[in-house]
């Protein structure tokens, strides 16, 4: 573990180009690779990047690598990014200014010289003011990004049926104890999308002790903070009864679906399957499809569908409504969401959709055989004591039905946490490890 967090803090540190996944597929050895560089190599780029000359256009500044390559770079570009305390104040680390306002869209540097043996260059601007840039920080950011998302900068990592035996486990009380524990979890949260809690105990409200150690859980139509799951008398959800509850995501039916679930169960029905959870990896899924079926998988991912959900909670009546596409896809190409739940899938289709609809049917069911296939779906019983936690946006989650009998019954705590909370941790992690 401690590897992975030493490594991982190198690339926080590292001044180098953000490097989006490379992606094992169905936890097999099968690695696709969506930037050109893998991590390892781009740190090591960024560390040994030197300028070696620069030419003065009339736009832009022809900056030229020791790797040999050269990168022009608009001098409009270079001004709204001048890191001197006029123009950025360091500790904020916000800009001072807006180059809309106050910088010539086209302006032209009066001088440009590299120093410090290349680690620097000093631009002169026709007001005089004068900028330095490390040669680092100009690596960094002088090819753009292809991945131009807020995730960790962790390989994501896909999986299929034998990731039980894989699934990262992590201790309750080292969790809320050791934050470089902490920040291994908030890692794997994001590059494997599940894992599990051991040793929580059986008390109430644990899964709340854990997202405040974090930061706080996130309210819902639900509930304020934590959630029970239950079987009840005229439930408003199907996960409140003893069915077999098919594999979703939750809260496509409203906007912002949440990031993160936290599912800590308390008490279990006896038996091997009964009331078992069952996985799959969605972003994997989706890519199979896309390999196996490009034509369904742009169904999926073109067209934005209904979704609904309505009844009653502890913070009374609720009636929500929000359009999603299936799959999510970046314009990078990167999978990014899978948005699924056929128990809360509404009636309505986009107009532009209703000629093609038969076809949109036909990708829809090809995604749902395939997510349920043995190839891609883990079951097993969570016992009481342990917390199944999963990125919500990505894991498809369900379990399997259960009859209660005598004394019998099932009861779990639930809490909900946003992306934005848990990669705000884990920055804040890197930083201090
Ligand atoms: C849910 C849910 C899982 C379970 O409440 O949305 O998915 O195991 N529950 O009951
Ligand atoms: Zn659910």
């Amino acid at each position: 573990m401690s590897c992975l967090i030493s490594r991982i803090c190198r690339m926080a540190m590292a001044p180098c180009p953000r490097v989006l996944v490379s992606l094992t597929a169905s936890s097999s050895s099968r690695t696709r690779t969506y930037s050109s560089s893998p991590i390892a190599s781009s740190v090591e780029a960024c560390h040994q990047s030197r300028i070696t000359s620069v030419q003065l256009k009339e736009k832009e500044l022809s900056v030229h690598w020791n790797n040999t390559s050269t990168v022009d770079l608009p001098y409009v570009f270079l001004r709204d990014n001048c890191q001197e305390p006029e123009s950025f104040d360091q500790v904020a680390r916000q800009r001072l200014f807006n180059p809309a306002f106050t910088v010539d869209l086209n302006i032209r540097a009066t001088g440009a010289e590299v120093n410090e043996e290349g680690r620097q260059l000093t631009i002169t601007w026709p007001d005089g003011h004068r900028s330095r840039y490390k040669s680092s920080w100009l690596r960094q950011y002088c090819t753009g990004n292809t991945a131009m998302s807020g995730r960790l900068p962790v390989e994501t990592f896909y999986w299929g049926s034998d990731y039980y035996e894989k699934l990262p486990r992590f201790d309750f009380e080292e969790l809320l104890k050791d934050d470089k524990c902490l920040l291994e979890y908030l890692l794997k949260l994001e590059s494997h999308g599940l894992v599990l809690v051991e040793n929580v105990g059986t008390q109430s409200q644990q899964v709340k002790r854990l997202c405040d150690h974090i930061y706080y859980p996130k309210p819902c139509i639900y509930g304020i903070d934590v959630m029970k799951v239950e079987s009840k008398l005229d439930a408003s959800h199907i996960a409140y009864t003893g069915v077999e509850l098919p594999l979703h995501n939750d809260f496509v039916y409203c906007d912002y679906t949440c990031g993160i679930q936290m599912l800590h169960f308390i008490h279990h029905v006896p038996g091997s399957t009964a009331g078992a959870s069952r996985f799959c990896d969605g972003f994997n899924v989706a890519e199979a499809l896309r390999k196996t079926n490009l034509s369904a998988f742009d169904m999926l991912s073109q067209y934005p569908i209904q979704f609904v959900d309505a009844g009653t909670d502890t913070v009374g009546d609720y009636d929500t409504e929000s359009w999603h596409h299936t799959i999510s896809v970046s314009s990078s190409g990167e999978i990014t969401e899978v948005n699924y739940s056929n128990h809360s899938r509404g009636p309505h289709f986009p107009a532009i959709l209703m000629d093609k609809l038969h076809e949109w049917y036909a990708a829809y069911y090809e995604f749902s055989h395939l997510m349920n296939s043995p190839e891609y779906l883990i079951e097993f019983k969570v016992e009481a004591g342990q917390m199944v936690v999963f990125n919500n946006r990505r894991v498809l989650h369900g379990r399997s039905g259960f009859k209660l009998q005598g004394n019998d019954y099932r009861y779990a705590e639930l809490c909900y946490m946003d992306w934005d909370e848990i990669r705000s941790k884990a920055r804040v992690l890197m930083k201090k490890y």
